[in-house]
């Protein structure tokens, strides 16, 4: 009979319930498959007290360990490393020969040019429009209207981790700019 379907032509129950698991599995296990590395892709590296945290690399890309670095890099040094979002990073030597607790985003605030640290004056010099920044890099002459950026300098199983500033900038008091 036209436009009817005749009764063994139609799946029975337990078939059907087959079909759609089968279609279920063939559309779940690639779906699945696709979301892990999006789903490890948003959770953030590393934990606990590094939340947040890269190892500091040299300018080899190497990561950089705090004992080597100390015997290379004398008292109140200053050098560059890569730092969070691979910003250029000053690493500091604090005068009694250990690495400071925190690190200085080296782009300077007033147009982003990177900052050299200049050991003769004690300051960071900007060479593009002459802002000045102290030897913490709490800014000392414009034009640049803010402080360079801090970070942490933890150091985890010998190497140097950077870690991202939220707290109070100690050289101002204020709340970080940079959050
Ligand atoms: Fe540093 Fe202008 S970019 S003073």
């Amino acid at each position: 009979m036209a436009g009817s379907i005749s009764a063994d032509r139609v799946p029975d129950m337990s078939k059907r319930e087959l079909m759609n698991l089968l279609l279920l599995g063939a559309i779940s296990l690639p779906t699945f498959g696709m979301l892990v590395p999006y789903g490890s892709f948003l959770v953030p590296a590393g934990s606990g007290s590094n939340a947040g945290g890269v190892a500091a690399k040299d300018k080899l890309g190497n990561d950089i360990l705090v004992e080597d670095w100390l015997k290379t890099h004398g008292p109140n040094d200053r050098t560059l490393a890569q730092g969070l979002k691979g910003d250029p990073t000053y690493l500091v030597v604090e005068s009694d020969k250990t690495l400071a607790t925190y690190g200085i985003n080296a782009v300077c605030t007033h147009l982003g040019c990177v900052v050299p640290w200049n050991a003769a004056e004690n300051k960071f010099l900007c060479p593009c429009h002459g802002s000045q920044y102290n030897n913490q890099g709490k800014v000392v002459r414009g034009p640049a209207p803010l402080s360079l950026a801090l970070v942490h300098a933890d150091v985890d199983d010998g190497k140097v981790v950077f870690v991202p500033w939220v707290e109070t900038d100690f050289r101002t008091g204020d709340n970080p700019w940079w959050k």
